[in-house]
């Protein structure tokens, strides 16, 4: 790939290159100059494209997985979103994985432990828990909760509860480009509950306070689950008192609550909520993110493409793609829950951030 620009590779080929080509090919060399615009793009280009996964192409085909595999055999019964662009690594977008899974009442998968980082967002159900390090967590819809590198884990439902799906999102692919992926099912293949049920949130997720004892230290939130309604009457709270970003709304990350940094090292999350009738301007940054809609109903434009999404849909954003967003109702708020790998971006210094530039910021339609 040759380049008319000063600086930019342009060597054009001749029989004495092609020769000096080949005598470098057997000594396990190259030619940078043969290579370096491709691999030194201007700027970044995903090979994620956006897409949008709709709820009610989904549901269907993962509770027929039911009938299919056990959580047993299956490890976790898990249907993964593949973006096309990043079938290889099996990533949602850009190097984050992301997959639905489903269980029914008295399903319980066994306790494992991984160097990625893993989170769920709980679609529907009722009776669904999470075990981490011991901890036991309930979880109803639009919770949010984390397994974070290297905790033991594992999932289940109450016998009484009802079948339960939830969105899994893991750095799964970044951790395996760093070669560094480990997994381990757990020596009793099931955890002891050593604390009282959601107790996590109880000792980190109370608003401006914190223990005066506790001597947390890891790289992660303490906290595990986020709930649904502290987590919206924030917002409403906020929604009060700002104009909100012009490219998000009226959003904000869920955090550590000791750091107030992001909940775990390797992904970032957030819960956004769009005011009826609001519609962003476009902007673009590094770093992949992927959306579920957690209530409402609206559309997103992102690199020119226009898609409407509803309750449950999810959708992906990918690196240095412009994107905007809108609310469809006139009387009712959207809320938009989405995590992302911005912490990694930050950490090794390569997030960066653009606002669209036109008068309105807003993306003409894909050519
Ligand atoms: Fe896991
Ligand atoms: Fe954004």
């Amino acid at each position: 790939m040759r380049e008319d620009v000063i600086g930019r590779a342009n060597v054009e080929d001749t029989p004495e290159l092609d020769r000096y080509y080949q005598d470098l090919e057997r000594v396990d060399a190259a030619a940078l100059w043969t290579v370096a615009n491709k691999i030194e793009p201007w700027e970044p280009k995903s090979d994620s494209v956006p897409v949008l996964w709709r709820w009610r192409d989904l549901r269907d085909v993962v509770l027929r997985s039911v009938d299919l595999v056990s959580p047993e055999k299956a490890g976790r019964r898990v249907v993964y979103l593949n973006n096309p662009g990043r079938r290889e690594v099996a990533a949602a977008c850009g190097w984050l994985f992301s997959g639905l899974q489903v269980m029914h009442p008295g399903e319980v998968a066994t306790a494992h432990q991984h160097s990625a980082s893993a989170l769920r967002f709980i679609m529907e159900g009722s009776g669904a828990y999470t075990i981490v390090d011991g901890h036991k967590m309930s979880l109803a819809a639009n919770d949010f909760v984390l397994t974070p590198n290297g905790a033991w884990h594992e999932h289940g439902v109450e016998a009484d509860g009802t079948p339960c799906i939830w969105q899994d999102g893991l750095d799964i692919p970044l951790v395996n480009a760093l070669e560094a992926n480990f997994f381990a099912v757990h020596p009793d293949l099931y955890q002891k509950v050593g604390y009282a049920v959601d107790d996590t949130t109880h000792t980190f997720g109370n608003p401006g306070l914190r223990p005066v004892d506790d001597k947390w230290s890891k790289g992660y939130s303490p906290m595990f689950k986020y709930q649904w309604e502290p987590t919206y009457e924030a917002l409403t709270k906020y929604s009060r008192t700002t104009d909100g970003s012009p490219f998000d709304g009226v959003m904000m990350n869920y955090v550590n609550p000791i750091t107030g940094g992001p909940v775990m090292q390797t992904i970032g999350a957030a819960m956004q909520m769009l005011r009826s009738g609001e519609a962003t301007r476009a902007h673009r940054h590094t770093g992949s993110v992927i959306y579920q809609v957690a209530k409402g109903k609206g559309y997103s434009i992102i690199g020119g493409r226009h898609f409407d999404w509803r309750e449950r849909d999810i959708f992906c954003v990918p690196s240095w793609v412009w994107h905007e967003h809108g609310n469809a109702s006139a009387s009712d708020d959207a809320c938009l829950f989405s995590f992302n790998d911005l912490p990694v971006m930050a950490a090794l210094g390569l997030y960066r951030e653009e606002a669209y530039g036109d008068n309105a910021g807003h993306q003409p339609p894909a050519a």
